[in-house]
C-alpha cells in the first residue's frame, strides 16, 4: 500500500542514528568516546527535579491548556523581559513538546506550499526537512569557515525571491557554533523589514555563550522585527532537560493564536509535570546554568587547543552552543588500514570502526570538508577522545 509521498521523503535525523550507533556499541562492551551527543551531559538541577516531585504529589497530573500553563505563560514572559528585554503576554506564548516540536508548529503556522525558507548553511538537520514537511522549499545561503560561519548580508539578500516568507536564523548555530551579534543582527532584521519577511529565531544556546558581550534577541531591535519574529527557545539545553521535551514560541498574537489552534487539534499541551519542573527552572537560582557555562567553555577551549594540534585538522574557535565543525578537508584522498578517505562520512566510519570515536558527518548539515564534535562530554571523554583522533590520523598512509 502506498504511504504519503511527503512523510516518506523525510529523511532520518543523521545525528540520532549516529548517536544510535554509538550507543550500541557501548552497550555491547565497546569503550566508544562519543562526540556525537546533542545534549547536555548534565543531569537536570535538583530543585527543578524537585519541583516535579513536588507537581506529582499535588495533583498536578491533568490536562492544562493547549498552549501550556497560564503560570509557565507568565514565567516565560518574565524570563523574556529579564534576560532579553522583550515584553510579550501570556497570549503570544505556546509552549510545546521541546523547542523541535515549536518550530514545526512554526513552520506548520507559516508556510503556504511553494513558499521559501532561507536558512544558513552549514544548517541544524532538522530545519529543511521540517519545511518540507509543511510543504516549503528550503533555500540555503552558504556559510564560510573563514567568515566565522556567519552569513554574509549580500548573499542573504540574493537569496530572496517573491516566494520568500522567512529567514531561520539559529543563534548561537548548531553545528557551527557562530553567533551572530547585534550588529549583524542589526542587519538581518533590516534585510528581513525590506522584505517583508518572518525570522525564526531559534535561540534555545542562549545561554551556552562564550563572549563578554551579553547575548541579544533579534526581537528586541525594534517595534517592526519584534512583529515579524517568531522566537524559539525551552529547557532542553539551559537546564540540562532534554528528556523533559518541554520547547516554546513567543510570537506575535496572530500567528500565536493560529499555532495555539493547530497545537490543540493535534498534541494538546505538553506534559504538565514537566511545565511545572521548567517554571521552577525559570523561577529558581541560575547558578547551576552559569555552572554548566564555564564548564562548557573550559571544553571549548580544550577541544580548539588539541584539534590545532593535530597535522592535517584545523577549526574555527565557536562562540556558543556545545559543537565545533573540524576541518577534515586536507586529509581527504589518504588512506587507514588501506581504506581511503574521500569525504566526512568515510572519515566518520573509518574513525568509529579504527578507533572508536563517534563524531557526526559535516554532510549531515550541507558540509562535506568537516566533522561535528560535541563537547557534550566530559574532560577526561575530550582528552582520550582526541588522544585517539591524534593515533588515528598518525597512521593515515
Ligand atoms: C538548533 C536546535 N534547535 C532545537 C533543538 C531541539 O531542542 P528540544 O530538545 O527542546 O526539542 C535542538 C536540539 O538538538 C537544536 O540543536
Amino acid at each position: 500500500m502506498e504511504l504519503s509521498k511527503r512523510a516518506t521523503a523525510i529523511a532520518e535525523s543523521m545525528t540520532l542514528a549516529i548517536d544510535a550507533k554509538a550507543k550500541k556499541m557501548h552497550s555491547q562492551g565497546i569503550a566508544v568516546i562519543g562526540f556525537g551527543a546533542g545534549e547536555p551531559d548534565f543531569d537536570t538541577p535538583v530543585y527543578i527535579r524537585d519541583a516535579a516531585k513536588e507537581a506529582l504529589d499535588a495533583g498536578y497530573t491533568r490536562y492544562t491548556p493547549a498552549a501550556g500553563t497560564l503560570a509557565l505563560r507568565q514565567a516565560i514572559c518574565d524570563k523574556l523581559e529579564r534576560d532579553n528585554g522583550l515584553h510579550y503576554e501570556p497570549k503570544q506564548i505556546v509552549v510545546s513538546n521541546g523547542a523541535k516540536h515549536s518550530l514545526y508548529n512554526t513552520f506548520a503556522t507559516l508556510l503556504n506550499p511553494g513558499d521559501e525558507v532561507i536558512i544558513p548553511a552549514p544548517y541544524w538537520v532538522s530545519y529543511p526537512e521540517q519545511v518540507k514537511m509543511c510543504d516549503g522549499v528550503p533555500v540555503f545561503v552558504e556559510t564560510k569557515e573563514e567568515n566565522g560561519f556567519l552569513m554574509d548580508m549580500g548573499e542573504l539578500e540574493r537569496a530572496i525571491t517573491p516566494r520568500t516568507k522567512a529567514i531561520c536564523l539559529c543563534n548561537p548555530c548548531n553545528p557551527t557554533g557562530a553567533l551572530y551579534h547585534r550588529k549583524a543582527l542589526e542587519e538581518i532584521a533590516r534585510i528581513a523589514v525590506a522584505h517583508d519577511l518572518f525570522v525564526v529565531s531559534d535561540e534555545i544556546y542562549e545561554k551556552l555563550v562564550y563572549t563578554d558581550e551579553p547575548y541579544v534577541s533579534i526581537a528586541s531591535l525594534g517595534q517592526e522585527i519584534y512583529d515579524r519574529t517568531i522566537l524559539i527557545n525551552g529547557a532542553s539545553k539551559a537546564y540540562a532537560m532534554t528528556g523533559w521535551r518541554i520547547g516554546y514560541a513567543a510570537a506575535p498574537n496572530a500567528v500565536a493564536k493560529v499555532m495555539s489552534n493547530l497545537q490543540s487539534q493535534a498534541t494538546s499541551a505538553p506534559n504538565a509535570v514537566a511545565q511545572f519542573a521548567t517554571m521552577a527552572a525559570l523561577q529558581g537560582p541560575q547558578d547551576e546554568v552559569a555552572y554548566m557555562t564555564r564548564e562548557f567553555h573550559a571544553r571549548r577551549d580544550m577541544l580548539c587547543e588539541m584539534i590545532a594540534a593535530i597535522p592535517g585538522l584545523s577549526c574555527h574557535t565557536p562562540e556558543g552552543a556545545f559543537y565545533i565543525m573540524m576541518n577534515i578537508h586536507e586529509l581527504f584522498g589518504r588512506k587507514y588500514h588501506g581504506s581511503v578517505i574521500t569525504d566526512s562520512m568515510t572519515f566518520s566510519d573509518l574513525l568509529l570502526d579504527g578507533v572508536q570515536v563517534a563524531v557526526v558527518p559535516g554532510i549531515a548539515f550541507g558540509a562535506d570538508d568537516f566533522v561535528r564534535l560535541s563537547y557534550a562530554t566530559s574532560q577526561e571523554n575530550i582528552q582520550e577522545g582526541m588522544k585517539r583522533i591524534a593515533a588515528f590520523v598518525n597512521e593515515l598512509e
